[in-house]
């Protein structure tokens, strides 16, 4: 895999110094190159890219990602919020969220956002409260097992997320009962999905179920689009997913009698790739098995390691030649903390800058102060000019909200 020392011309190590590490550092130009991929793509069918929001929600990474002409997927309140600030319109924002309280989905309508209903209590509710005047999305579980890793998958029949589409019947009851418009379908079954066959199995379900409601004006396929994490991954063609899904769907509107916009979901696909962790080498200790290397950063900030088994790719930017040797990459964190097992690195010394790829997905999105450790910094390279977009935390940013009762 590609080993990079710079982003748009910039180099990496000048951004390690001047920042410091750890340090996200995403590529803005990857980024909109990816929404331009998927629409072209799709250029058959009138589409709208639903960026999920979770992926990396930092404001000036969906601000570009507006710029670049995709919408957003919110799971939270706070993800809608955080798009509003950064640009977006109510309207231009979808909320999936999974078992709020109704106080939440209230707040949302208020706002404006449309609301991607996921259970039946709750497609009640919203009839009692609304009636017919607040058009909805309904998610629909599929029923259908996706992806390589099980953690993933969500479009199962054992799956907490959306309405079993063997209940359809109770659906339309209460979408009757209520004159609830619904004015989309959606479903998501998980990520890291190479097969383009799934999706198109997904459109099935969706098609099918699409029959019953006369007033839509979408149908959603959801994100999961896969990208490769290591050099023997494979990645979903999206160039031979949007011909296949859109043909697909062309010849499902013209059985439903209309043109109706095909939304979909990446996150991933977005902004893994255009991602790098940057942390430097604390300690390099031989055991009798193990070559580690000790780095200033851990599980803390790139949890998809240790929580789901996930490969990142892995190269010493400090030591680009010469021998190599495997090396076990793992971080401060008191638990196991492994960011890259057993991989073969030119010779890593005190004080070198290793890199981790794909760490622009759920990488600063699901990083914690576990350990009370700081979260990174974030800079994001666009036009080939390297902009702080958050700042390292800092100490007090640990006692911010805590009230200290001295005993
Ligand atoms: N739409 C919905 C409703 C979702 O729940 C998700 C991800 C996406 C779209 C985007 O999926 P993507 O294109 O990024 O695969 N944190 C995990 C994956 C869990 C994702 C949760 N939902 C990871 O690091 O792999």
């Amino acid at each position: 895999m590609l080993k990079p020392t710079h982003i748009q011309g910039v180099a990496i190590e000048a951004l390690a110094q001047e920042f410091g590490t750890p340090l996200y550092l995403y590529d803005g130009e990857k980024i909109v190159h990816q929404i331009q991929t998927l629409q072209t793509a799709f250029a058959a069918v009138p589409l709208r890219i639903k960026y999920a929001t979770k992926a990396l929600s930092s404001l000036s990474v969906l601000s570009l990602i507006r710029k670049a002409g995709a919408e957003l997927d919110a799971v939270s309140l706070e993800e809608v919020k955080l798009g509003l600030l950064a640009g977006s319109s109510p309207a231009e924002i979808m909320y999936t969220p999974s078992g709020v309280s109704f106080a939440e989905i209230q707040e949302a309508v208020q706002i404006g956002v449309m609301v991607n209903v996921d259970s039946l209590p709750l497609l009640e509710k919203f009839g009692q409260t609304y009636g017919s005047t607040v058009p909805i999305c309904i998610r629909l579980n599929p029923h259908i097992l996706a992806g390589g890793n099980l953690k993933i998958s969500v479009g199962h029949k054992e799956s907490k997320f959306g309405i079993s589409i063997e209940q359809l019947p109770q659906i339309l009851e209460l979408v009757q009962r209520y004159q609830i418009p619904v004015a989309g379908l959606h479903i998501h079954t998980g990520s890291d999905i190479y097969d383009a066959a799934v999706f198109l199995k997904g459109g099935k379900v969706l098609f099918e179920a699409a029959m019953q409601f006369p007033d839509l004006r979408f149908l959603d396929f959801g994100g999961g689009f896969k990208v490769a994490y290591s050099p023997e991954d494979t990645a979903t063609d999206i160039p031979e997913l949007g011909r296949i899904v859109s043909a697909a769907f062309l010849e499902f509107c013209e059985k439903y009698g209309r043109a109706l916009e095909l939304w979909i979901e990446p996150g991933k696909y977005l902004v893994s790739e255009a991602g790098y962790l940057i942390v430097q080498t604390t300690v390099v200790k031989e055991t009798p098995t193990l070559h580690f290397v000790g780095v200033d950063s851990g599980l803390n900030h790139l949890i998809r390691p240790m929580m789901y088994d996930a490969y990142h790719d892995i190269y010493n930017l400090s030591n680009r030649e010469g021998a190599t040797a495997p090396y076990t990459v793992v971080g401060y964190i008191c638990e196991t903390d492994t960011l890259a097992a057993h991989r073969q690195l030119h010779t890593v010394k005190e004080g070198d800058f290793l890199v981790l790829k794909n760490a622009g997905a759920y990488g600063f999105t699901m990083a914690s102060n576990y350990n009370a450790r700081l979260r990174p910094a974030e800079v994001l390279v666009w036009e080939g000019k390297a902009h702080l977009i958050r700042k390292r935390e800092q100490f007090e940013d640990l006692l911010r909200n805590q009230e200290m009762i001295q005993w």
